[in-house]
């Protein structure tokens, strides 16, 4: 993947995605970048008539483990879908997270996204720990007094590299 392919990829995402939901709502030029940035050989376009027919972004960076390869988005254009792609792509971000001394790749993948599990199951991997998301809703009226989600610093460091880099420069 080369920097020219940010904007297809990142369009590809918005299309197959449903980014209004979990798990997919980290989805933005900025999660995609930070790939890119940190792990380039672990993430991978597929083009076909000049334009991404699929992408796959892996990093190295799996909660605290740095041993643990991560593959957090994989997509392929439903024009293209069923021959194959995704399974190569896979392929190729693995070699290069196990090249780069991953122990193990992780994914994790939606409950009712059985073409994701498929292909996991398909390429090697093996079910491990589910976890599922219990959501407790803000009463009414309760906003305001709590720090805004947006202001706060990522968790990711990749992310936290490319926030503290965006912010404007301090006034003295
Ligand atoms: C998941 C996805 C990437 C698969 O892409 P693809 O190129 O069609 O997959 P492949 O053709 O390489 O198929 C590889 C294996 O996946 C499985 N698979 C693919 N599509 C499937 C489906 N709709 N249902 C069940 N299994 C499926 C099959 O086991 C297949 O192997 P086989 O054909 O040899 O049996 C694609 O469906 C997609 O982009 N989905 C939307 C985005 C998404 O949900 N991404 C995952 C979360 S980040």
């Amino acid at each position: 993947m080369r920097l020219a392919h940010l904007a297809g990829v990142l369009d590809l995402g918005h299309r197959v995605f449903d980014v209004s939901a979990m798990p997919y709502t980290s989805w933005s030029l900025t999660s995609v970048a930070a790939h890119l940035d940190t792990q380039p050989d672990a993430c991978r376009v597929a083009e076909i008539g000049g334009r991404v027919a699929g992408f796959v972004l892996g990093s190295m960076s799996y909660d605290e483990r740095e041993d643990w390869g991560y593959v957090e988005w994989i997509a392929v254009d439903p024009a293209h879908q069923g021959k194959g792609l995704a399974r190569k792509l896979l392929d190729t971000s693995c070699a290069a997270l196990f090249a780069a001394g991953a122990t193990r790749v992780i994914t994790d993948v939606e409950q009712t996204n059985s073409a994701s599990a498929g292909l996991m199951r398909r390429s090697g991997f093996t079910d491990s720990v589910t976890v599922t998301l219990f959501v407790r809703h803000a009463p009414a009226g309760a906003h305001g007094a709590e720090p805004h989600r947006h202001g706060g610093r990522p968790a990711d460091p990749a992310k936290a590299r490319l926030h503290a880099a965006a912010r404007p420069p301090r006034r003295v």
